[in-house]
């Protein structure tokens, strides 16, 4: 009986505890949506800019996304922060999600909330999602430079985003042979994703080769004649970023060809001029190699084999 009593008294005791626990979550309230139109009195210039960019268009029309991509989309509930009506040192105002406060991952997160297909879907598995470089750390949400706000970029084009960080690809779009990026024509971003891709190093594609034949059609094949270098990966002889050698090459022409072919019927060199027996010696200089060789990049004539035609 005794034994009986206890167990009772236990039982209430857990109960009344149970109740207590919950009451007082109850009077400490969470924050509720209030909509973006609540924070424009507050924050005029964030709600201008917001409106008109592709989140505030998307709010307007609610049927494109799931969810509903307002201020408290980014920022989370914001009803305790109204109320504190300004006050900083009110509990509610903190209650407001302050990216400045925020690592890599949560502010990633709430942007891979919903931008998860398209590009984005490679994110997670990115060298920047790696290395902590963030969303935010590109886009800018509420003072974007780029014309119109179209991608919300926190500098005026996608290549001075990328060059704040690869200062040795900035040095690279000085050097005198280089495809016409820092001329504005192309952007890093049409070779790389800056979200990520399923090829090597975010290319847009899934080999170097690859990416360079969407551009460089002419250079495709399949030829009668195939150059193995060529075919394996054109950086084998080019640099993607630029080079002080003319054709973006890799090194200057004989010694480019030299690297892989030897020299023994085709010297180069003002030394090797006593090899004067040997009809192309005295030729083998400077661009020799591709004036007579101009197909190196393949060819389709029958007797192409040398890629002299
Ligand atoms: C009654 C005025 C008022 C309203 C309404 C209001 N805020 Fe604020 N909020 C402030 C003040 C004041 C600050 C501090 C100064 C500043 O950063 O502008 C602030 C700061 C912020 C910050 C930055 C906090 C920081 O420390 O960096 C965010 C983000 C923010 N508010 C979002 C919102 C959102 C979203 C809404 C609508 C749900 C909203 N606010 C509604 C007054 C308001
Ligand atoms: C797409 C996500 C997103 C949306 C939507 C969004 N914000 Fe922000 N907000 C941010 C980020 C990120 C920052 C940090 C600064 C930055 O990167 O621009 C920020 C910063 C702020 C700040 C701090 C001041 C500043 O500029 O640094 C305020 C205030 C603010 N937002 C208010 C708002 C209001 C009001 C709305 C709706 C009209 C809104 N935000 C909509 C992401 C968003
Ligand atoms: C609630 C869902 C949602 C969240 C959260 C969100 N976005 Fe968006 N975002 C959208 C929608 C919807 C669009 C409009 C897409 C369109 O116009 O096709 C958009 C457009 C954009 C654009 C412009 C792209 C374009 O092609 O017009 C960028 C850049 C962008 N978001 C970045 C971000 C970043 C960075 C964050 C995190 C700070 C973020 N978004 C958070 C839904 C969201
Ligand atoms: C390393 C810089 C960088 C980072 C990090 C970055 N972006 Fe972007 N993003 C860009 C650039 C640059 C563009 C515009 C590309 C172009 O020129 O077409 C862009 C474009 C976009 C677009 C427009 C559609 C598209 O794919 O072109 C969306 C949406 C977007 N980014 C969302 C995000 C989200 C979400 C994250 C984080 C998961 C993120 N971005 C991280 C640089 C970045
Ligand atoms: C905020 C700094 C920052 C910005 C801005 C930035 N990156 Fe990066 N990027 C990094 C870091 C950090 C790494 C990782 C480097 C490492 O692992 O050594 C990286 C790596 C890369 C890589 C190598 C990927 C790999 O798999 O090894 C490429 C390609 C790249 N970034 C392209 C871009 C492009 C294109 C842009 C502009 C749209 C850009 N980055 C803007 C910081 C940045
Ligand atoms: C014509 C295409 C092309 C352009 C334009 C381009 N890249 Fe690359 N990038 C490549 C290729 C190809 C690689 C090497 C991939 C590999 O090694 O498999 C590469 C590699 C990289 C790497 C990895 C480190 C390295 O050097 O191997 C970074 C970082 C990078 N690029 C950043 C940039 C930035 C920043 C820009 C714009 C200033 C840019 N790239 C423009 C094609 C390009
Ligand atoms: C997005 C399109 C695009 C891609 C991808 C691309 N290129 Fe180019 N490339 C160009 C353009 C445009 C030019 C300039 C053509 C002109 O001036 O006639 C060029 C020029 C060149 C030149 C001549 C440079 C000079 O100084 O005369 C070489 C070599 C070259 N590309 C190699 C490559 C290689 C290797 C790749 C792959 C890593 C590649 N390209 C990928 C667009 C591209
Ligand atoms: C074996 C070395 C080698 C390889 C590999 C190579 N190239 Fe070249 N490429 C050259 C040389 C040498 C020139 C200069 C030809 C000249 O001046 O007549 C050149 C010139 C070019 C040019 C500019 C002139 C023209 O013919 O349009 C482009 C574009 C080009 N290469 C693209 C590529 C692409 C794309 C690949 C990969 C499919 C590739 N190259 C692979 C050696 C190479
Ligand atoms: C990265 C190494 C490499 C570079 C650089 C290179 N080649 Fe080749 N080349 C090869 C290989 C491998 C073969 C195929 C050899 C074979 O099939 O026996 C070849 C074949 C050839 C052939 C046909 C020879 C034959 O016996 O079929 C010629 C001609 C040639 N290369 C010229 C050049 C010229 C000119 C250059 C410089 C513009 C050059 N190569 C740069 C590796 C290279
Ligand atoms: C004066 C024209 C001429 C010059 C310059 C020249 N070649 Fe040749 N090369 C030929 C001819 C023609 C053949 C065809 C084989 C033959 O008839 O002996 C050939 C054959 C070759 C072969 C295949 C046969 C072998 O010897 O392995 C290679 C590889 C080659 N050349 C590479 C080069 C390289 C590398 C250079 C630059 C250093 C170069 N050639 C400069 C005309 C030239």
């Amino acid at each position: 009986m005794r034994r009986r009593l206890l167990a009772f008294a236990v039982l209430v005791a857990c109960s009344v505890f149970t109740l207590a626990i919950a009451r007082s979550s109850f009077s400490d309230p969470t924050p509720q949506r209030v909509g973006s139109a609540a924070c424009k009195e507050c924050h005029d210039k964030q709600y201008q800019q917001f409106a008109g960019s592709a989140h505030g268009r998307a709010e307007q029309d609610a049927g494109r996304v799931a969810g509903d991509p307002g201020c408290e989309s980014c920022h989370g509930p914001g009803s305790l922060h109204v109320q504190a009506d300004g006050d900083e040192n009110s509990p509610g105002f903190k209650t407001i999600k302050r990216y400045a406060k925020l690592s890599a991952q949560e502010a990633n997160a709430t942007c891979t909330g919903c931008h998860k297909a398209g590009d984005q879907f490679y994110w997670q598995h990115s060298a920047h999602a790696r290395k902590n470089v963030s969303c935010v750390s590109c886009h800018n949400i509420h003072d974007s430079k780029d014309p119109g706000h179209a991608k919300l970029l926190s500098q005026p084009t996608t290549t001075a985003v990328c060059i704040t960080c690869h200062k040795a690809n900035h040095f690279a779009l000085g050097k005198t042979a280089h495809m016409p990026v820092a001329e504005g024509e192309m952007t890093c971003a049409d070779c790389h994703s800056p979200h990520g891709s399923a090829g090597p190093k975010q290319i847009r594609a899934l080999t170097v080769n690859e990416l360079c034949l969407t551009c460089h059609a002419d250079k495709r094949g399949p030829f009668l004649w195939e150059h193995a270098p060529v075919r394996e990966n054109c950086l084998n002889c080019h640099e993607a970023h630029g080079s002080n050698n003319d054709r973006a090459l890799a090194a200057k022409r004989p010694y480019l060809c030299q690297r892989c072919h030897v020299a023994t019927r085709h010297p180069s060199t003002m030394y090797d001029l006593p090899d004067l027996a040997n009809s192309s010696s005295n030729r083998s200089l400077n661009r020799s190699c591709t004036n007579c060789h101009p197909q190196l990049h393949g060819s389709n004539h029958p007797s192409g084999k040398y890629f002299t035609r």
